[in-house]
């Protein structure tokens, strides 16, 4: 077999094999294949797509290429969350231990920041002495004993996807639905749980923009989860405006916690109660509607709190953390305010662009090697649908001396559209899929 006559036949808009695509990825992972054959195949997937026999190909060489991990060690079923990404979005923070509370084990695996979205490894690791690379008998025992981890990911994981995604990057061929959804689920796979819920966003914060391009990728995880016996339900959920106020790594830790006492924004609330029943639902704990009530009332006694504080103090963080996390967590002391040029109703948010602005405090990486301030960020005082007056207050930025204050105000800026008439705000939770 040559690389050459796969790429022609993918570029033709042929159907590839089994074998075509377990040499093309065997081949580029073992250093056969070079970058530029990788590339070309790349690029015709991206105009000519994979179907979804060729997805679940792609995603099974991809799983099969590192470490495939096995937590039949931990007694139930494990239901593991992902999220495509968005601004704002510390919904595992208050999911994980929420669903644990309720007694189902969360053997959860995270990722970092990268660009305009944030990464829940980041977020956990402002919380002093948190460690976040556990080796996986340390990761497995604590979920046996707590019920609870949250880590780096452990051993080698999906090495195809590692550098396949690298490679996507700098050829502009990371938005292909397929490619994502076998780069996504090759992940989740390999991690070893048994069933999963997907948050898949869409809107001007999220990866994928338009609803029906979610929908898409979201229907093609549910098949490849399927494809391989797994349970799955997913979540299709609004990212035109933040979730909750919070941006940036402390201050997100901060309005999970809030979150956990019963003080938290209602959409980030109402998004981790979604996700969290359809865990308890594919658990086989509850169903929906009761996984939704019995989580209600798991915030309310202080159930899903006091599992954040043995979380924390199973990974070695300071869990004074629950009590008093404006002491305890490192904040910027320094804030700059961003305000309203006109009165008026903000009626959209660019919510990339809050991202960016944040990641250009210091919150978030450019590149994988950038180092991220743990101080830094953004509340959004003002979301869609709320009224302004001329001279008040959209935003705070918690800064240091190495934010680049200038341009965060300016994307603030662009980011922001304030109109004369009220606009309703978006629902978080749009549609629910099982
Ligand atoms: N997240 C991933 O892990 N992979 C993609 O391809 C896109 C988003």
């Amino acid at each position: 077999m040559r690389a050459y006559d796969v790429i022609l036949k993918k570029r033709n808009g042929e159907k590839l094999s089994r074998e075509e695509i377990e040499f093309m990825v065997g081949g580029y992972v073992k250093g056969e294949i070079p970058d530029y054959q990788m590339a070309a195949f790349l690029m015709a997937v991206y105009f000519r797509h994979l179907d979804e026999e060729e997805t679940y190909y792609f995603t099974e060489t991809m799983m099969r290429s590192g470490e495939v991990l096995d937590l039949s060690e931990i007694p139930g079923p494990k239901v593991d969350k992902h999220s495509t990404g968005g601004v704002g979005d510390k919904t595992t923070l208050v999911v994980a231990p929420l669903v644990a509370s309720a007694g189902v084990p969360v053997a959860k695996m995270s990722g970092r920041a990268l660009g305009h979205t944030g990464g829940t490894i980041d977020k956990l690791e402002s919380i002093p002495g948190f460690r976040t690379e556990l080796s996986l008998e340390e990761f497995i025992d604590n979920v046996k004993k707590y019920g609870i981890a949250i880590v780096g990911q452990t051993g080698n994981l999906v090495p195809a996807d590692k550098k396949i995604y690298a490679l996507r990057d700098a050829t502009a061929t990371v938005d292909e639905i397929s490619l994502i959804a076998s780069s996504i689920m090759s992940k989740k796979l390999a991690g070893g749980s048994d069933a999963f819920v997907l948050d898949v966003k869409f809107g001007t914060g999220a990866f994928m923009k338009g609803f029906e391009d979610a929908r898409k990728l979201a229907l093609l995880m549910l098949k490849i989860a399927q494809q391989h016996g797994k349970k799955a339900a997913a979540v299709l959920s609004n990212m035109d405006q933040p979730l909750g106020s919070a941006v940036g790594n402390s201050l997100e830790v901060i309005e999970a916690i809030e979150t956990l006492k019963g003080n938290g924004p209602e959409d980030l609330k109402d998004l981790s109660i979604t996700l969290g029943a359809l865990m308890l639902e594919l658990a086989g704990v509850a169903d929906f509607d009761d996984g939704k009530k019995i989580l209600q009332t798991k915030l309310e006694t202080g159930e899903a709190l006091e599992k954040f504080r043995i979380l924390v103090k199973a990974q070695g963080g300071d869990e004074r953390v629950v009590d008093d996390p404006w002491k305890v967590l490192p904040v910027a002391e320094q804030v700059v305010e961003f305000s309203a040029e006109r009165e008026g109703y903000v009626s959209k948010i660019d919510a990339e662009k809050v991202g960016i602005a944040s990641m250009v405090l210091g919150a978030g990486r450019k590149k994988k090697e950038d180092r991220i301030d743990h101080r830094v960020g953004i509340i959004v005082e003002k979301k869609i649908g709320d009224s302004v007056k001329k001279g008040e207050t959209i935003a705070k930025l918690f800064v240091s001396d190495r934010s680049d204050v200038e341009n965060a105000l300016k994307l603030l800026k662009e980011a922001y559209v304030i109109s004369d008439s009220p606009s309703k705000p978006p629902r978080v939770v749009e549609e629910v899929i099982k």
